[in-house]
């Protein structure tokens, strides 16, 4: 571990991940089914995205759709994926103008073709941006990513391309599909709930937690600005003593 990670921790977060939670109960709250709720979401993911580029936050990571949220009704997936397909045709421009490259990571077998592609086209279009790396983790389970991650490194040793001794947390970091992106400095989850429901579980070892009463759809700037402000007060020690800072 390098020396720099061990400094008090006044510096802005490099990498930003956030579990969108609370578009039901929002909508629950007005009377209105949920998806309206989830629409709802999709404006305060634009303000985020927004706020980020303006706090120059340089990774952003949304939580849109795990892989245990396939279990909701027909309905309420169809209604997701058709909000996800409008948002990614609606915002990719916009993306491309404001200099953001967009990443989606989690299992794509599961997602309509039609988004597949649309996914691969964004991720292409924007491969070079560099205001801001934003990611997005639709049908992604952390569990199942680690899973993922081993088996194709045992493949790999079975057909005597790897060396066991070479598995360390570097190389298995290689072989998420977050690689290259840096681990979350800050996770963020909205509407009360404590818990981390199988988002980055490798990837937020050492990263700071920060709930937030507010549901999702009614998340802004301001909040962000708040959850960096605390991030910026807190100590980070990674194991160490507190005395060796
Ligand atoms: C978050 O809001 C969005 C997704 C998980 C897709 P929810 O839909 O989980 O809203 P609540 O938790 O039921 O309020
Ligand atoms: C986590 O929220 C997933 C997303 C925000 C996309 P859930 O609403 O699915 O989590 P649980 O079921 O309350 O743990
Ligand atoms: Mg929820």
């Amino acid at each position: 571990m390098d020396d720099a990670r061990l400094t008090p921790n006044q510096a802005s977060p490099r990498h930003v991940a956030i579990i969108m939670d609370g578009n039901g109960r929002w909508a629950n709250a007005r009377g209105l089914p949920r998806t309206l709720g989830h629409r709802q979401g999709a404006e305060a993911v634009r303000r985020c995205v927004a706020g980020a580029l303006e706090l120059q936050i340089p990774f952003i990571t949304l939580f849109g759709f795990s892989s245990e949220n396939w279990r909701r009704s027909t309905r309420e997936v169809e209604d997701l994926m058709s909000l996800l397909r409008r948002y990614l045709q609606s915002e990719i421009a916009e993306f491309h103008k404001n200099g953001i490259r967009l990443r989606v990571i989690g299992d794509r077998e599961r997602l309509p073709q039609d988004i597949v592609r649309l996914i691969a086209d964004a991720e292409q279009r924007t491969a070079e941006n560099q205001a801001l790396d934003l990611v997005i983790a639709i049908s992604y389970g952390g569990r199942q990513e680690i899973a993922a991650t081993a088996r194709r490194l045992a493949e790999a040793v079975a057909a005597g391309e790897l060396d066991p001794e070479d598995i360390d947390e570097d190389s298995f970091a290689a072989g998420l599909l977050t690689a290259g992106i840096p681990d979350p400095d800050l996770v963020i989850r909205t509407s009360g709930e404590q818990r981390l429901s199988n988002f980055l579980l490798w990837q937020s070892a050492y990263s700071e937690l920060f709930f937030v009463d507010k549901l999702w759809p009614d998340f802004d700037k301001s909040d962000l600005e708040a959850a960096v402000a605390e991030f910026r007060r807190r100590e980070r020690r990674y194991g160490a003593a507190a005395e060796s800072l």
